[in-house]
């Protein structure tokens, strides 16, 4: 494999894909970009490759094999769309996008071409998540029940002053559920199974002086395949805690939260360990963005779309976008 590589967005996660694109044998970043004059000449000077201030004079310029898309949520589907429509392939960070119209308007130009594009729900390359749906996959368990999902983190005024893009719907589509919970939400449908009807509740119940969006939610979600699961997020605890995810089947409980316990109703009980890394310094990112760039570039040349492709990523989009049409129904555009 040789591709070379651009990212587009130089702030806080584009370290880590700075970090995994250097480690992977055959990948060269050739080019970075961001609106900011400033983070620009930072990635710059850091990187040695040259910069641009827009993604269209990148790409027209260089034209790189894969570009990674790390700006905030109301830029990414129509910088990943200007990508695809150009041949390059794209590996854009979570959400799908900002609103469901955009994350439609991806999906659409994603199926057009053979060009492929990744959106980055990393979690699902995690050492447990894999085994867990292994294991409810394979049927040995017998049919899942239902689960629980929690995801209790903390956030400080400052995380949204420092950016305030992400205090807002205009620039982030959301809050929490958006920034922070969609991964676990993305784990819940794609573990337990496609959800079908959700009822839920977002609200903004300490952060409230300096955004707009939600900083607790909750919601609870009938699966196609009959189970129900109930999920609660915050960001108003007083630690990152450990996500908890727990699948209740016929024959087993699984419960993750770290680590991966199987307890089997004969009494049998399995651990499967979670890889341990601090990328970047942001452990609770999870440890597996190298993973899926890694498998992205690996399957470059193969010809079926990516698997956690624009359609997978906005399963989770229309679960959280359901949530807040219920919650602001006197905001339906601000929110949809
Ligand atoms: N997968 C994960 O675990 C994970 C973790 C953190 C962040 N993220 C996602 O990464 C994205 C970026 O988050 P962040 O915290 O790094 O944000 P950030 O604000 O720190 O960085 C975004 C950068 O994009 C630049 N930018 C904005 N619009 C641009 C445009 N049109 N073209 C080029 N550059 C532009 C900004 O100047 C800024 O430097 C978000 O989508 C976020 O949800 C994902």
């Amino acid at each position: 494999m040789s591709a070379t590589a651009a990212v587009i967005g130089c702030g806080d996660v584009s370290a880590v894909h700075f970090e995994a694109v250097a480690k992977l044998d055959g990948a060269e970043l050739v080019a970075v970009c961001d609106s900011d004059p400033q983070r620009l000449a930072a990635a710059v000077a850091v990187h040695g490759v040259p910069g641009f201030a827009d993604h269209l004079s990148l790409l027209e310029a260089v034209r790189p094999d894969v570009v990674h898309i790390c700006t905030p949520h109301d830029q990414h589907a129509s910088v990943a769309a200007d990508c695809l429509e150009r041949g390059v392939h794209v590996i854009v960070e979570k959400p799908l996008a900002h609103t469901l119209a955009e994350g439609r308007r991806l999906v659409e130009a994603a199926s057009a071409g053979s060009t492929k594009i990744a959106v980055c729900f990393q979690n699902r390359y995690n050492a447990t998540s894999q085994a867990m749906h292994g294991l409810l996959q394979s049927g040995e368990l017998g049919a899942v029940v239902g689960a629980s999902a929690t995801v209790m983190w903390q956030r400080s005024a400052q995380y949204y002053l420092d950016r305030p893009w992400r205090g807002t719907w205009a620039g982030g589509g959301g809050g929490l559920m958006m920034n922070q919970a969609i991964h676990t939400v993305d784990l819940l449908q794609w573990l337990v199974g496609d959800v079908v009807a959700v009822t839920g509740n977002a609200s903004t119940r300490f952060l409230g002086g300096t955004i707009e969006v939600e900083d607790t939610a909750e919601f609870v979600a009938e699966h196609a395949n009959g189970a129900r699961s109930a999920f609660y997020a915050t960001l108003a605890n007083a630690f990152n805690a450990p996500v908890t995810l727990e699948v209740v089947t016929e024959k087993a409980v699984l419960s993750l939260r770290g680590d991966l316990t199987v307890a089997h109703g004969d009494g049998r009980v399995d651990v499967v360990p979670e890889r341990r890394s601090d990328s970047g310094g942001r452990s609770y990112w999870g440890v597996s963005h190298e993973l899926l760039i890694n498998d992205f570039y690996a399957r470059l040349d193969e010809p079926e779309p990516f698997w956690i492709s624009p359609a997978e990523a906005d399963k989770s989009l229309r679960i959280i976008k359901d949530v807040y049409r219920q919650s602001y129904p006197e905001a339906a555009d601000l929110v949809s």
